[in-house]
């Protein structure tokens, strides 16, 4: 499953679904499965935890995918120059779970941040592009994380883990 939304309009945000089999496919994202689907093995193989290959070069800037792996969703966020500056520029000693955001994204690709999308509160599911932060908002508890999936508030003990991955082109990742 595939879910994308985007910054471009914060007070009329998008939400696209699309799934494969029966379920309905809406909007622009409908372009953006085949190129994603076409590259990873069938359902079963990924269930029994086979690395996926997704292509980043459908998401523009400001944009989320969302993706599985071992049947947790990942977020994919091609971030702006604005959001890399941001959190790049926070002290890294004043935040809960202390990491630099360079420890979390990869040399010459920083654009791009790849977190598992799982609170580490209770394990609800954020919501992009929410909170104060310009990163991810947990609606259960309201914690609350940055353009680089650091918790900055709220329950949360931890930062939105980083998932095993490479890029094995400038404009594909290998996640696994
Ligand atoms: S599960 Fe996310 S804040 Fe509690």
């Amino acid at each position: 499953m595939v879910t994308a939304s985007t910054a471009d309009h914060p007070t009329r945000r998008d939400f696209l679904f699309v799934a494969t089999g029966a379920t309905a496919a809406v909007g622009g994202v409908v372009a953006l499965w085949p190129f994603i689907s076409q590259m990873n093995p069938d359902a079963s193989t990924i269930a029994a935890g086979a690395p996926i290959e997704v292509d980043l070069a459908p998401v523009a800037e400001g944009q989320d995918i969302k993706v599985f792996w071992r049947g947790k969703p990942i977020y994919i966020s091609h971030r702006t120059k604005k959001q890399v500056d941001e959190v790049r520029a926070v002290p890294v000693s004043s935040l809960p779970d202390p990491a630099s955001d360079q420890s979390r994204t990869k040399d010459g690709h920083e654009q791009w941040l790849v977190v598992i999308g799982i609170c580490t509160h209770l394990g609800c599911i954020p919501i992009a592009h929410e909170g104060n932060y310009d990163g991810f908002f947990c609606p259960c508890h309201g914690s609350q994380y940055d353009a680089s999936g650091r918790v900055r508030q709220g329950p949360a003990p931890l930062n939105l883990p980083v998932p095993p991955y490479q890029f094995v082109s400038d404009t594909k990742i290998q996640i696994g």
